[in-house]
């Protein structure tokens, strides 16, 4: 054992209401906001006070919950009409992690099996998110042991890249990709993390090393766009990341940038995992192809705080997420057992 691991739990429910760190102020300020109403709970999604794929999972799962405490209704048929609604618009918030559709048509489900009165019906709405939040926090444990068997034998201790950030604050808690990097720093396999920054948003440097700084765990910042010297320079012995969408055939949306480090980590010879709860596996697309890839703000990428960095007249690109096609990945690690991405539907 190296070290004992600190908690962090991004999304916290407490005196009815959600509590959520705000995302977008750390690593400058640990504050923590309140959402008491399903439309404030859209928001923080869409705006990225809460995210990672998982965590977006959980958060709509209680905005469902707060949206069908509000629906002015004694009458259970009506009571299912309006909580659509509430659904529809947490829906929009972001399209491409399956995870938010999945805990909406799991809270969906709730409701629609739940006969009774529309108290009754709330009630286990509630505890339905409750529970989507517990078994997430142990998912993503079951995940970080599974990857420590995995991970390549030698050396002793690996230096293992990461992009974007997946950890504690992308879940319920513990993380998937850095949930294993936490069980293999705890077991004595982790010499250090490498952080990719991740523009636009620096999810990697804001984030990611914000959680190793919490935990002690080694860990050194690089731009994006050093990876490839890194590993050039023998400096990496794992790629491990997370993923928001991943379809049958082990094709993974995650994070932009995750492609072209999958393609230098193959031309380098470095394992590349993805590690994720099989709830971000969405066996109804075939292909990466058909996965929506979200578009967001081109701000995000010409400005940093209230500094522009190019002149006007330029235009813009802006996507979110890159789809990794499944022969680059070594192992999908998820609760159920890892497996090359080819098996992944014996895990359905
Ligand atoms: O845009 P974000 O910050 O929500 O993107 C997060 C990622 O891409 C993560 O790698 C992914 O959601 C997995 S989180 C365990």
């Amino acid at each position: 054992m190296t070290s004992s691991l600190t908690q962090v739990y991004p999304i916290i429910w407490q005196d009815n209401q959600v509590l959520l760190i705000d995302q977008t102020r750390l690593p400058k300020e640990y504050t923590r906001i309140e959402i008491s109403r399903y439309e404030d709970m859209a928001h923080a999604i869409k705006t990225m006070i809460v995210r990672g794929a998982p965590a977006i999972g959980i958060a709509a799962a209680y905005g469902m919950y707060l949206g069908a405490r509000e629906i002015p209704t004694v009458d259970p048929q009506e009571f299912l009409i309006q909580l659509e609604t509430v659904a529809d618009v947490l829906r929009r918030t972001r399209p491409t992690a399956v995870n938010l559709f999945w805990a909406i048509d799991e809270m969906l489900k709730t409701a629609q099996e739940t006969k009774g009165s529309v108290e009754q019906i709330q009630q286990a709405l509630l505890e339905k998110a409750k529970k989507i939040h517990a078994e997430d926090i142990e998912t993503c444990k079951l995940i970080g042991d599974t990857g420590l068997n995995v991970l390549p034998k030698s050396p002793d201790k690996l230096n293992i890249l990461t992009h974007c950030n997946t950890g504690s604050l992308a879940t319920g808690g513990y993380g998937t990709a850095l949930g294993v990097i936490r069980s293999a720093w705890r077991e004595g396999r982790l010499e250090r993390v490498y952080a990719d920054e991740t523009r636009p948003r620096l999810q990697g440097a804001k984030l990611t090393t914000w959680e190793c700084v919490q935990d002690k765990i080694p860990v050194t910042l690089i731009a994006d766009n050093m990876a490839a010297h890194c590993m050039k320079q023998g400096l990496i012995h794992a790629v491990i990341v997370g993923a928001d969408r991943i379809t049958a055939n082990g094709d993974t949306a995650n994070k932009i940038g995750t492609y072209s480090l999958a393609l230098v980590a193959k031309a380098h010879h470095i394992p590349f995992f993805v590690a994720a709860p099989l709830s971000t596996v969405d066996f109804k697309l075939e292909t990466g192809a058909e996965i929506p890839i979200e578009e967001r703000d081109p701000t995000e990428l010409y400005e940093v705080g209230n500094t522009r960095l190019c002149p006007t007249g330029v235009e813009f690109y802006n996507p979110a997420f890159d789809v990794t096609p499944a022969e680059l990945i070594s192992a999908i690690i998820t609760e159920k057992g890892a497996v090359p991405p080819g098996e992944l539907r014996s895990l359905k």
